[in-house]
């Protein structure tokens, strides 16, 4: 059984007296793409936050690789190969797309990695080499040279896809990437989030609230509900598991039925 890629274990974040996320354990194994679902405030950022050293969990244990991070800086882990999207795209308004990537670039070359050694980036696949290699595979090489602040909200959730591939990391933390984008846009955003798993080997976790699209396109999915997590299984699964109907799911569905209805109507 190989080693899985992280592992949160019972992992609680309490504000004051609110329990954002209540002993989640979760397990991640290398190349695998899953989904968190759950309602607005059920604690899914927060749990990114956690599992990517942006907050200090209040208990718990958070192993990248078997190593122990819990406590550990946003730094350390993205040193040790976790990147992530911000719910609120983090980009630099006034750099070039282009430059945005570089920084990126520029932050990968402090992990230390065999290849620095030989010269050379040997192990590197090589669409994450360049920063217009990589702005083509996310598909904004004609936006290389206009500042952050002037492409589309669309477009700007790309960057920030870009910006954490830069950092060549081996799991992708995405928060919402497909949020505010039209239904055309999410499913190629979908598609586009495979794409980095399967030809990067990449493990993907993507937070959606666009259901249908999402479970379509992961292996797994984990429902959040008030802290907790209620459900870990396949798509096929977790759309039976009565607690996530009525916790989520039902609403959820029921939407995006009435929204495609509306736009055949
Ligand atoms: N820094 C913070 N200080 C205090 N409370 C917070 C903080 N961050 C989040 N919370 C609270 O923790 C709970 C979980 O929030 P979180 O943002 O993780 O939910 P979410 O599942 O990502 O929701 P959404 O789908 O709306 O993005 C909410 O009640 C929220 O108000
Ligand atoms: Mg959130």
């Amino acid at each position: 059984m190989p080693q899985p890629l992280l592992e949160a274990q019972e992992v609680t974040v309490r504000f004051g007296g609110l329990t954002a996320v209540d002993a989640v354990s979760a397990t991640f194994m290398p190349g695998e793409l899953v989904g968190i679902i759950g309602p607005n405030g059920a604690g899914k950022t927060t749990f990114f936050n956690a599992i990517s050293g942006v907050t200090q969990p209040t208990s718990g244990r958070l192993a990248v690789l078997g190593q122990q991070l819990a406590g550990q800086g946003p730094h350390r882990f993205a040193r040790n190969g976790l990147a992530r999207t911000f719910q609120t795209p983090r980009t630099f308004a006034d750099m070039s797309v282009r430059d945005n990537i570089a920084f990126g670039l520029k932050f990968a070359g402090k992990r230390p990695r065999k290849y620095v050694f030989w010269g050379e980036e040997t192990g590197v696949p090589w669409v994450l080499r360049t920063a217009d290699s990589i702005l083509g595979l996310i598909g904004l090489n004609a936006q290389a040279d206009v500042p952050a602040a002037a492409i589309t909200p669309s477009q700007q959730r790309l960057l920030e896809i870009g910006m954490a591939l830069a950092t060549r990391p081996r799991m992708l933390l995405l928060d919402e990437v497909a949020a505010g984008l039209t239904e055309n846009e999410v499913e190629e955003m979908a598609r586009l989030i495979r794409r980095l798993r399967d030809e990067l080997d990449l493990t993907v976790v993507w937070i959606e609230h666009a259901v249908t699209t999402l479970l379509r396109h992961v292996e797994r999915v984990i429902v959040l509900h008030q802290g907790k997590k209620i459900a870990d299984g396949t798509p096929r699964e977790v759309v039976r598991n009565p607690e996530v109907i009525e916790a989520y799911l039902g609403d959820e569905m029921n939407d995006e039925t009435s929204k495609t209805e509306g736009a055949e109507a």
